[in-house]
């Protein structure tokens, strides 16, 4: 690497054995690696309650990479990168066993990026540890992982105690879609091309999808999962992060806070959800045995450590309306949910239908254009329009056609990379802009508090759908009644 992108910087990682850590993180770090994006002199340091020599983490780092890297690791990156990590044993409830990271860091030298990798009831002991061992410097940075906080007021509660330690210009709260090159890309599809920011609005614009499935179930994180929910795991944060990207008005520039500024507006801009309308405008599911790519999976109650009567939702719909002038009578469609059919993350935008037709006889209903944005797998852009069939028969005759551009095909050199890498990277250059701000996150609770409370008066069971499908009967129902389906 000849340019310094950052100054030589500690990233300590609390929760270092974690799921996440040696799921997303480390694997997320040598990729990293192996691009040259880390400086020579970043370490990483995990941190975890239970006694590990360094040798020990290095052989945990070395397993996650086999498990989950999908790729071959190359003994030389390895070697570099086995030699940034480093292991403290503290038990992050014990004040005075943070003094071990002040024997290691000089925090008047090297910059320190404190990643919360734990659930965030330690959040309050690791501002208070780090407080207490005098390591902290205004240079200090920390970066939270969702949930932050299970509600406004937990969420409230959270955002006090990290802001007792921290200023807010210090604070990188992540959702690793932020990250995602397909998320981040919105930005330039909707304000960088004249097409779309003259016909982003109810003049043009029917409704809007945005479907986030996933084929995997659980996966061992039923306590987590349990107590969560589809409607705060995901929709709290990732598809209202997507929807805010796709509703914004254009942001004067893109500095972090003129972004906020406009994610923050469509977020109290979102119609309440409550006891009057929740029943039409919701749909909560779980997930029974089924199969997923002809694999037979147990239903969400039979998955390990299940709780027979727990009404957890897996899967959710949800009709949503944005009271804003720009989206005057366009509702946005969401739906989410754990074992579909698919793993497949993608917004389509259904144009308005022509008025009036002159092609009759060849197509008696025009069907409207859509523009589908792939954000996952297999990124990248379609426009599904009407041409006219080659031939010199007498009528024209119509087709639905597809202008597609994969990213991959297109941008052959570039590689795509999952969120993590890049919000990694921006946090330990200190940049924000793709990081969310205390008040987006507690606006975002606002809007889904009122749900989770109109659920519980309503006290209605989720509704059943067999694993490897797209959801509940009632999903297909929510547009249905609207005259509208779902993109299948
Ligand atoms: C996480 C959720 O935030 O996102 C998980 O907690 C979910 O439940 C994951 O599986 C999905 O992320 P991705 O990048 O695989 O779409």
């Amino acid at each position: 690497m000849e340019h310094k992108t950052y100054p030589a910087c500690d990233l300590v990682i609390y929760g270092a054995l974690g799921d996440l850590t040696t799921r997303k993180l480390l694997i997320s770090l040598y990729r990293l690696e192996k691009s040259s994006l880390l400086e020579p002199d970043t370490r990483i340091i995990g941190v975890d309650r239970h006694a590990r020599s360094r040798e020990a983490f290095i052989a945990v780092a070395r397993q996650s990479l086999e498990a989950y890297l999908n790729d071959e690791v190359d003994d030389n990156i390895w070697q570099r990168f086995a030699a940034r990590l480093h292991y403290l044993q503290i038990d992050l409830t014990q004040l005075d066993q943070y003094a071990q990271l002040r024997e290691m860091i000089d925090p008047e030298q090297r910059v320190m990026v404190n990643y919360f990798a734990v659930s965030p009831l330690l959040f309050k002991n690791i501002c208070q540890g780090l407080h207490h061992s005098g390591v902290l410097t205004r240079r200090a940075r920390v970066v939270m992982e969702k949930p932050i906080g299970h509600d406004l007021k937990s969420s409230h509660e959270i955002n006090d105690e990290v802001a007792r330690v921290f200023e807010e210009d210090q604070v990188f709260r992540i959702d690793h879609y932020l990250g995602k090159e397909t998320v981040l890309n919105l930005l330039a599809l909707r304000f960088a091309n004249s097409i779309f920011t003259t016909n982003w609005d109810h003049n043009t614009i029917d409704h809007i999808q945005i479907t986030v499935g996933e084929d995997i179930g659980i996966e061992g994180r039923w306590d987590y999962f349990d107590k969560t929910g589809q409607l705060r795991d995901m929709v709290q944060n990732h598809l209202l992060q997507i929807l805010t990207f796709i509703a914004m008005e254009p942001p004067a520039n893109l500095e972090a806070e003129s972004i906020h500024n406009e994610k923050i507006k469509i977020l109290k801009a979102l119609r309440p959800i409550t006891i009057d309308n929740v029943e039409a405008k919701t749909v909560r599911g779980q997930y029974t045995g089924g199969f997923v790519k002809g694999r037979p999976v147990p239903g969400y109650l039979e998955e390990e450590g299940a709780n027979l009567d727990s009404t957890t939702e897996t899967f959710v719909a949800l009709r949503v309306d944005i009271d804003n002038w720009r989206w005057a009578d366009v509702p946005f469609y969401l739906r989410t949910g754990k074992r579909m059919a698919g793993k497949r993350t993608e917004i389509v935008v259904y144009f308005k239908q022509l008025k009036h037709n002159i092609f009759k006889d060849s197509y008696r209903d025009l069907p409207p254009n859509k523009l589908v944005i792939r954000l996952q797998p297999n990124e990248g852009i379609e426009i599904v329009m009407l041409n006219k069939i080659p031939g010199i028969d007498d009528h024209i005759k119509l087709q639905q056609t597809k202008l597609d551009l994969s990213f991959f095909e297109t941008f052959k050199r570039n590689k795509i990379f999952g969120g993590y890498e890049k919000l990694i990277l921006e946090a330990l250059r200190g940049n924000p802009t793709l990081f969310l701000c205390r008040e987006e996150i507690e606006q975002a609770w606002t809007w889904i508090d009122s749900i989770q409370l109109a659920w519980s008066q309503l006290n209605a069971p989720p509704k059943p759908y067999p694993a490897g499908t797209w959801g509940p009967v009632a999903s297909v129902a929510l547009l249905a009644r609207d005259g509208r389906a779902w993109e299948e």
